[in-house]
This record gives C-alpha cells, structure tokens and sequence, in this order.
C-alpha cells in the first residue's frame, strides 16, 4: 500500500477514536512488512491516567496478533503543523520498531514530516540500557 494510501488509512482509523474528555481525535495506520495493516485511534477514559493514544493501539493490536516486522507509521491529527507523538508513545515506538523504520507524521492540510524511529527518540532507554556487564 502506497504512502498516499497509508495516509487514507490513518485518516480513516481516527474517525474511531473515543475521546469524550479532549475531543482531540488522532489516527494511525501500521504497515506490516508482509502487507498487511493495522489501525489504530485514541480511546480515552473518565480516569484520564488510562488514555491510550492512536500509536499504541496500533501496534499493541499488530504485535498481540503475532505480527512483529513493519515498514511504515503513519500518524494523523488536526493539528498546525504535522502531529508530534508523545513521549510515551516514542518509547513504545522504539520498542518494537527498526530504528531505521520509517515514520510519517501528518495532520488534516496533508503537510508531513518524514523521520526515522531513531529520530523520534533519539537516545531512548532500552534493553541494553538494562545489562550490567
Ligand atoms: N494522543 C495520541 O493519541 N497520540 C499522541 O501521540 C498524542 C496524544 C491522544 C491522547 C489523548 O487521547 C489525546 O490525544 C489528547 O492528549
């Protein structure tokens, strides 16, 4: 699936989302490296704390169903300029994605910024951060 399309999907997977509280709608398209893609929205909770934003959703629904290699993130807001992920959401990115994976942050006016997993999050914690020796 093409850029422009993935776009699409992103856009399609925010109109889902449940966010009574914020009314701030956000939408992620997942690609697979075998093709196939997964969305995600936000869904928010009256306990604020248990918000789970549109990028996580998409890839804890990819990963949960045993598909662990992808190729592109997009992600899509109604926001100025292209929508900046957040912090725990950039954690979880390089988590479970290729550093050199790509991702495309965009929002409704289609203006996109194009970076790497390892530019989202430069210097993130990770496992070898957990090894002693
Ligand atoms: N949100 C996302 O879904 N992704 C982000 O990267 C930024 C924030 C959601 C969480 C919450 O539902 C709403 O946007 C406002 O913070």
């Amino acid at each position: 699936m093409t850029v422009e399309l993935m776009v699409k999907e992103a856009k399609k997977a925010r109109e889902l989302a449940y966010t009574p509280y914020s009314k701030f709608k956000v939408g992620a398209a997942l690609r697979s490296k075998d093709g196939q893609i997964f969305h995600g929205c936000n869904i928010e909770n009256a306990a604020y704390s248990l918000c789970n934003c549109a990028e996580r959703t998409a890839l804890f629904k990819a990963y949960s169903e045993g598909v662990r290699d992808y190729d592109l993130l997009v992600v899509v807001a109604d926001t100025e300029g292209p929508v900046s992920p957040c912090g725990a959401c950039r954690q979880v990115i390089s988590e479970l994605c290729d550093p050199d994976m790509e991702v495309i942050l965009t929002n409704m006016n289609e203006q996109i910024q194009k970076l790497t997993v390892k530019e989202l999050l430069p210097g993130a914690f990770s496992s070898k951060d957990l090894q002693k020796d």
